[in-house]
């Protein structure tokens, strides 16, 4: 089967000099209707990732290696007005703030009929009842009268599910949700992690799941990348990398699985701190707050390893879980 999406060796930079790799050899896919989560400690890459995806790297980020293809067919080397295309039809796009993603001056009806008629030609009475289709599909009420809103008048978590409709107008394969659910109340994350799954197994559409939550990892992904300072440390089946993590940052992570919707920070859990670009240290990257690391760890880098279904960079990931248990919680 062809991933949907499949990037392979992404390095992505910020030139200087030396230029410092905000990416740095980032392999990974999504299937058709799987949910792949990509989780990390703030400043890991996970929302370059998607953007380097989206063709939408910031200034002055700049991709220097590897490929991004979509359905097998490369579009990190698109023109940007077939990127554009690709953007908000093929390719979809959630936020953290969904008001960023709505215009406060249009009904939510307006904005929705608008995005339909981009993607397929049609009459305004389909249109309308397409776009009352979709709000009825993400769950929204009454969908006739809630066409007339404006933005505002929704809840956060609402206007969330307004924005996903407003993705799925484009008929999209893929979607990439940066943090979908953290602005949102915690009573309301698990219903909008939920519409995700929903969509991803009743349309088919692949899911690029960015969070910093363990728990909404648990809760959504089929699979999950494990990032940290740019690399993907560990990649694998959640079920086998929540239950049997091998990676000392992933231990440190899974020790710490907060129950969705109980608000709780898992990540700074870990002591210390992920390195500054411009300070990584030679060798793996976690070594400096990896109870497992040694002379080789601070020498080398340790290259993705296959153990069963999983894919690790770690010298030590077949040591016992026991070992790790020394990354302890400081409440523990
Ligand atoms: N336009 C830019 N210019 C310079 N540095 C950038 C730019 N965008 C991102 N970075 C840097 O790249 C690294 C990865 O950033 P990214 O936004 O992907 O992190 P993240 O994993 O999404 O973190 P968070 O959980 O805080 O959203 C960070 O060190 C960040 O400071
Ligand atoms: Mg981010």
């Amino acid at each position: 089967m062809t991933a949907l999406l499949d990037i392979r060796a992404l390095r992505v930079e910020l030139p200087g000099s030396p230029p410092l790799a905000v990416l740095d050899d980032v392999t990974l896919s999504v299937n058709p209707g799987e949910i792949l989560g990509v989780v990390g400690e703030s400043g890991a890459g996970k929302s370059v990732t998607g953007a380097a995806v989206l063709g939408l790297l910031t200034s002055p980020l700049r991709q220097v290696a590897g490929e991004i293809r979509f359905d097998g067919t490369r579009i990190d080397i698109l023109p940007e007005a077939r990127m554009r295309r690709l953007r908000g039809s093929e390719i979809a796009m959630v936020f953290q703030d969904p008001l960023t993603a709505l215009n406060p001056v249009f009904t939510v009806g307006q904005q929705l009929i608008q995005t339909i008629r981009e993607h397929s030609p049609m009459g305004r009475t389909a249109a309308h009842a397409r776009a009352v289709a979709l709000l009825r599909e993400v769950g929204i009420s009454d969908p006739e009268a809630r066409l007339d809103a404006y933005p505002h008048e929704f809840s956060g978590g609402m206007r969330q599910r307004v924005v996903i409709a407003l993705a799925l107008a484009g008929e999209p394969r893929l979607i990439i949700a940066d943090e979908p659910t953290t602005a949102l109340d915690v009573s309301i994350q698990a219903q909008i992690i939920a519409l995700l799954v929903g969509l991803a197994r009743s349309r088919g559409v692949g899911v690029l799941l960015i969070t910093h939550d363990m728990g909404v990892i648990a809760e959504a992904a089929d699979r999950v990348a494990v990032l940290y300072a740019g690399r993907v440390a560990e990649i694998g089946p959640v079920a086998e990398v929540l239950l049997h993590p091998r990676h000392p940052y992933t231990r440190g992570l899974v020790g710490a699985i907060p129950r969705i919707g109980a608000g709780l920070e898992v990540l700074p859990q870990i002591p210390g701190a992920m390195p500054r670009l411009d300070a990584l240290p030679e060798g793996c990257a976690f070594n400096p707050r990896c109870p497992l690391a040694d002379a080789r760890c601070r020498a080398e880098r340790p290259v993705p390893r296959l153990l069963g279904a999983v894919q690790v960079a770690c010298f030590h990931a077949e040591a016992r879980q026991t070992d790790a248990a020394q990354i302890e919680r400081p409440d523990a």
